[in-house]
């Protein structure tokens, strides 16, 4: 693995070279080096700091420009507009610097961090016994980015999946499931997901019109949640068996999904109950919480009801219960001080920003959170449907992920069979999938977490525009071309003249690892998706300006191929830290 420096880093340290001998007092100043239409860099940085050296910016500039070693990089540079520099880089580093990426593999001479950390992330968290729903994907396909990302920048990742198994809700089904004990036997045979869940959603049926009609079997629900609290071993048998069931059914889903999540990994609100009555004496002892009407309760300055009276965080009920905040503050000490993090995030709907906040704060206030180990909820907005409205079934009831799932892969694979000239059946079926499931996760990745969108298959299924699909066939195509050209291998010419769109594809695909360290850092893969979209664009301008097999000299073919190979190369990379495939052929 060997890291490759990339011309802008090239370029930033010979412009911050050459403005620190032209104005000394100026220390290790930044250029501010952008990418720009009018020359291939340009830097505003002078301006600034002319201003503050009292010196004319024009001077500076023309005295820096003096000061520039150029040559092996950097082939031009000139003063333009109040003081801009404009930078344009010789052939010959571009075609280099692909070269040495080329190289490195599949990481493409993308370095580590300096300083990777320990991040403990919290996303794909289900309920049990119930239906999954656009939120869960949202959570699951930003999550799973993010982890993409943090792992390929040298980040440890310690995945949670914080999934809904607590709760006085467990009484009524279990009660049921004791009263009907072969309810959820297996007739032997693996039981598929839908399966599963259908068995799941039967009984909660059967359960809740006994409980809203047989006022005896109503206490004997509540007592059952006792029960459950109390962890004796018959409720807590019963219990297993709806974990279990549903865990079949996240993970049929997850696997539509084409996502790893490993048993290990789930670890569920029910995983902190041996904490819950420590975090309560530690929170109580150190006088972050405090007694409000027989609950513990913290209070925030900033957090009131409609009525302008403080809501609190309730971290223990009034009749000894414990809810949703003393798990995630119990959640936070062990993935503070077991798990040993430096960094917390939680891929969670901005509906729970309020808890989020509270919560947070509380843990700030015992201690368990600092300038050393930071909590972030990823707060993803609402899918909406075609009317803009939150996505509802034309019966007012929330979409189940698998039916959108399955229409996106059905539309995707109509869109495949049109285009695929020679591709099988069964290839049909594996490339309607991919597209399909890529669809879905692209049109999530692809807008900023935080906004909402619209869940729009025929949009997102859609060969032109910003869509996997569009990326996936760039993809495809490459492979077509190398494919065609058989023996003749890419090889980087560094000493060839490129074309303007070479050179744009080139720079553009010099930039990859500033994307991703932005994306990862930022937990924002929306700016990896906007990348990658660029970068198919470009190529398909290099494409229709540049002939590749039948370029002039057989130097010129191969440096193409070349530059189709390294995009492909970026391509597939890239997708994959969205969690997207990129079939060979479409
Ligand atoms: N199960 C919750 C839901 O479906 C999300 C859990 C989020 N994670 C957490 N640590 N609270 O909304």
């Amino acid at each position: 693995m060997a890291s490759v420096t990339s011309l802008t880093a090239s370029v930033h340290q010979r412009l911050a070279d050459a403005l620190s001998a032209a104005l000394p007092e100026a220390g290790s100043a930044d250029p501010l080096l952008r990418r720009s239409d009018r020359a291939d860099f340009q830097a505003n940085g002078i301006l600034a700091l002319a201003k503050k050296a009292k010196a004319n910016p024009r001077e500076l500039a023309t005295q820096v420009v003096a000061q520039v070693e150029s040559g092996d990089v950097i082939q031009d540079i000139e003063v333009s507009g109040p003081g801009f520099l404009n930078v344009t880089i010789t052939d010959r580093a571009i075609t280099g610097n692909l070269a040495a990426r080329y190289e490195d593999g599949a990481r493409l001479g993308v370095p580590v961090a300096d300083h990777p950390g320990t991040t403990v992330i919290d996303y794909a968290q289900p309920n049990v016994a119930k239906e999954m729903h656009v939120g869960h994907l949202r959570s699951a396909v930003i999550g799973d980015a993010v982890v993409q990302l943090l792992e390929f920048t040298g980040e440890t990742v310690v995945r949670r999946h914080h999934i809904g198994d607590w709760g006085t809700q467990f009484g009524m089904l279990i009660q049921y499931l004791i009263e009907h004990p072969h309810e959820l036997d297996h007739k032997g045979g693996a039981v598929s997901g839908e399966e599963a869940m259908s068995n799941l959603n039967r009984l909660y049926k059967a359960a809740r019109t006994v409980f809203d009609s047989d006022e005896e079997f109503k206490t004997r629900a509540r007592r059952r949640v006792v029960d459950l609290q109390a962890g004796e071993p018959e409720t807590l048998a019963m219990w297993q068996k709806f974990v279990d069931e549903s865990k079949i059914y996240f993970y049929s889903v997850f696997d539509k999904l084409d996502m790893e999540i490993s048993d290990a990994d789930v670890v569920g609100e029910s995983g902190y109950n041996d904490m819950l009555d420590e975090t309560c004496r530690l929170l109580e002892e150190s006088g972050v919480a405090v007694r409000s009407d027989g609950a513990l309760c913290v209070f925030f300055d900033d957090v009131k009801g409609p009525d302008g009276n403080p809501v609190p965080l309730i971290v223990r009920k009034s009749d000894g219960g414990y809810g949703y905040a003393a798990t995630d503050l119990s959640a936070i000490r062990d993935r503070v001080f077991n798990l040993k993090a430096t960094s917390l995030i939680y891929v969670v709907d901005a509906r729970q920003s309020l808890h989020f906040k509270m919560v947070f704060e509380t843990a700030r206030r015992a201690g368990w959170l600092n300038d050393d180990v930071k909590a972030h909820q990823l707060a993803f907005g609402t899918v909406l449907g075609k009317d803009g409205k939150p996505f509802k079934t034309r019966e007012g009831e929330t979409v189940r992920l698998v039916d959108l799932l399955d229409e996106a892969v059905e539309r995707a694979s109509a869109v495949v069979r049109e285009k695929a000239l020679d591709l099988s059946e069964a290839e049909i079926t594996e490339r309607g999938a991919q597209v399909g499931i890529g669809a879905v996760k692209y049109a999530d990745l692809s807008t900023s977490a935080n906004r909402d969108y619209k869940f729009d298959l025929d949009q997102m299924v859609s060969l032109n525009g910003d869509t996997s699909v569009y990326l996936q066939y760039a993809y495809a195509r490459i492979q077509s071309i190398l494919r065609k050209a058989g023996e003749v291998r890419p090889a980087a010419h560094p000493e060839l003249e490129l074309a303007g769109a070479e050179r744009a594809l080139g720079l553009h695909i010099d930039a990859f690892a500033e994307v991703v360290a932005e994306a990862a850092t930022e937990y924002a893969p929306h700016k990896l998706a906007a990348y990658l979209y660029q970068l198919a664009s470009l190529y398909t301008t290099f494409y229709d300006k540049c002939p590749v097999l039948k370029a002039e000299t057989p130097q010129q073919v191969e440096n193409r191929l070349f530059l189709c190979d390294v995009t492909a190369r970026t391509l597939h990379q890239g997708m994959a830290l969205l969690g997207i495939r990129t079939p060979e052929r479409l």
